[in-house]
């Protein structure tokens, strides 16, 4: 549940397309350029068709950075399977998907129960009505602004319906968009009433990261100051 928390901008790159030969380097040049938390995409093969790395990497990414804010975009089948180990590991939001859950309530009880923040989320193809009765249960709704399996991404930006009823019917849960999301779209993503951005290529090849993390994050702040 989320009453009495306030709604406030949040940057959160996601790793996925830098050098992950140097995770802890990039994620730190992340933090340094001002980044309000860490996504961290797990991909299992399975429910998406890529593979990434999973709670032995992100324990080891945790050792080295104590502080941070970790979202585990999880990106797998079978998610039930994973909280008591992404929760060791050191992850403090599990974010699912819903289309990968048989008992979306009682996953939401289970991380809750581990200590981690509730996040779900739901792919392009799947209507934001999927949400509306577990909304209550969860800290995040994630709408996906791509297929998710990769990084680089065209913005769907017909998503922004979903992002909008949810605004509307949960003021005060953060909404996080994760695809695409880049300066020039950050204002549309904003409005319709996103406060946690996922930005992947955008951020991690910019030349100046600290540029586009705080445009993001300005853009961010006009509708939630
Ligand atoms: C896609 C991942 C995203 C992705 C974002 O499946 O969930 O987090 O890495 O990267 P960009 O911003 O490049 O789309
Ligand atoms: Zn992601």
């Amino acid at each position: 549940m989320a009453c009495g928390r306030k709604v406030t901008a949040k940057i959160g790159p996601s790793i996925l397309n830098s050098d992950l030969s140097m995770l802890y380097d990039e994620s730190e040049r992340m933090l340094r350029a001002g980044a309000d938390y860490l996504h961290l995409d797990v991909m299992d093969g399975h429910f998406v068709p890529n593979l990434t790395f999973g709670h032995p990497v992100v324990k080891c990414l945790r050792q080295k950075l104590p502080e941070s804010f970790f979202d585990l975009h999880m990106m797998v089948e079978k998610p039930e399977n994973w909280v008591e180990a992404i929760a060791d590991a050191g992850g403090n939001q599990y974010t699912f998907h819903a289309e990968a859950s048989s008992d979306i309530p009682a996953l939401c009880r289970k991380i809750k129960e581990s200590g981690m923040k509730v996040g779900i989320g739901i792919k392009p193809g799947t209507p934001a009505e999927l949400l509306l009765p577990h909304a209550e249960l969860a800290d995040m709704l994630l709408v996906m602004t791509v297929e998710p399996g990769f990084g680089g991404q065209k913005f769907m930006q017909d998503m922004m319906p979903k992002v909008r009823l949810l605004r509307e019917r949960f003021p005060l849960l953060d909404i996080e968009v994760d695809g695409g999301v880049s300066p020039a779209n950050i204002d549309l993503c904003a409005q319709s009433g996103a406060n946690m951005i996922v930005s992947g290529s955008a951020v991690v090849k910019a030349d100046s990261p600290q540029q586009v993390i705080t445009q993001l994050k300005q853009a961010v702040q006009k509708v939630f100051p």
